[in-house]
């Protein structure tokens, strides 16, 4: 008897990226089907995105110091795993027999870790967290799948990077970069430990952060400096270093006594299931509001990633993945 436990014929639609390069390099592909291992689940998933991550995998456009480590890790001429795609959002629809956190029907968000495979309709993973299999945790019940994606990865990252600022009520925060998946929840959760919150950000984007809670804002693309005398207990650089002006370099000039400037690239990114469970709370108490500024289906990956590299996003892009099964059968079909 065979040990394989998969059909021959059960495959998936994927998104696959079988080498670096451009948008037009992803493809839309039949690619088998996982089955999960005794110490994983499978996630049925409903909604992937596009993130700064998934553009840097895909183009590979690291800063040259990066670009070793980074080829050992990804692939040294290709992805070393084909299905792309880094963050989901979904059902577990079937665990293995060691798995005791998860059961099929919990709705789960997480990322994918180095092996990827967001963009597909089914991703087995671990529960237990890893750099390299990534971390899984039940989603905020009160969010979409799309906007449960924005939440996983610009909530990460911004928990991480503004707990590093250890902020205390009153404190002078400034959040460079407000209205990005990861700026707009900086800002609401640096808001919510009591901070005095200023967000950077373009023209258009200005009563949008003020929407979002912003005491001050001020516009990147017209000023220079922060006003005369003003001093931040913590400045965050939640665009990372690809994006620039003079005002991000007079913020680092700003900083009260004692203060702390930290950038969103300063270390790697914590796969914490721990965190997304706090960032579940947060958003379940309505507390923190992940933004959801686009959603593509999956066919159109490729002017998705192509949106995206413009710089200009606010808040996440989300990926609806839709299932065969789940699409009404045509009129006249069957029986
Ligand atoms: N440490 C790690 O391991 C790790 C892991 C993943 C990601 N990251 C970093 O996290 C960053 C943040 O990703 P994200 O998805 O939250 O941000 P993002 O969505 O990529 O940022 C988009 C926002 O950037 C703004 N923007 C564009 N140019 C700007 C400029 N020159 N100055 C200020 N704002 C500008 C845009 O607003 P306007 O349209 O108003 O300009 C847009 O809303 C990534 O780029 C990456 O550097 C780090």
């Amino acid at each position: 008897m065979s040990k394989d436990r998969t059909p021959a014929a059960a495959t998936m639609n994927a998104v696959v990226c079988r080498r670096y390069g451009p948008p037009e390099v992803l493809q839309l592909a039949k690619v088998a089907k996982p089955f999960p291992r005794p110490d994983e689940v499978r996630v049925r998933i409903h909604a992937s995105a596009v993130t700064a991550s998934d553009i840097f995998i895909r183009s590979a456009r690291v800063t040259p110091a990066l670009q070793v480590p980074f080829r050992l890790m990804m692939g040294i001429t290709k992805p070393r795993h084909p299905v792309v795609g880094f963050v989901f959002s979904g059902v577990v629809d079937e665990v293995g027999g060691r798995i005791s956190r998860f059961k099929p029907g919990d709705e789960v968000y997480g990322t994918t870790g180095f092996r990827l495979g967001a963009y597909a309709e089914y991703r087995c993973m671990k529960e237990t967290d890893s750099r390299q299999h990534g971390c899984l945790a039940l989603k905020p019940g009160n969010l979409t799948h799309e906007e449960s994606t924005a939440a996983a990865y610009g909530g990460l990252l911004a928990l991480q990077y503004v707990d590093k600022g250890d902020v205390r009520p009153s404190d002078s925060v400034l959040v460079y970069g407000a209205s990005g998946t990861s700026g707009t929840i900086a800002m609401q959760y640096a808001k919510h430990l009591g901070a005095i919150v200023t967000g950077a950000c373009s023209t258009t984007n200005i009563d949008f952060v003020k929407s979002l809670g912003a005491d001050q804002v001020i516009d990147y693309t017209r000023t220079d400096a922060p006003p005369e005398g003003v001093r931040y207990d913590f400045v965050l650089d939640s665009v990372g270093g690809m994006k620039t002006s003079r005002l991000k370099k007079a913020c680092k000039e700003a900083l009260a006594a004692g203060g702390k400037y930290v950038s969103i690239d300063d270390g790697d990114l914590e796969l914490s299931s721990e965190r997304m469970a706090r960032l579940k709370e947060l958003v379940e108490a309505g507390t923190i509001t992940p933004v959801l500024g686009r959603t593509y289906s999956l066919s159109d990956i490729v002017e998705a990633h192509r949106f995206v590299e413009g710089g200009h996003k606010r808040g996440g892009v989300a990926v609806t993945i839709s299932h065969a099964e789940d699409r009404p059968a045509p009129e006249g079909a069957g029986g």
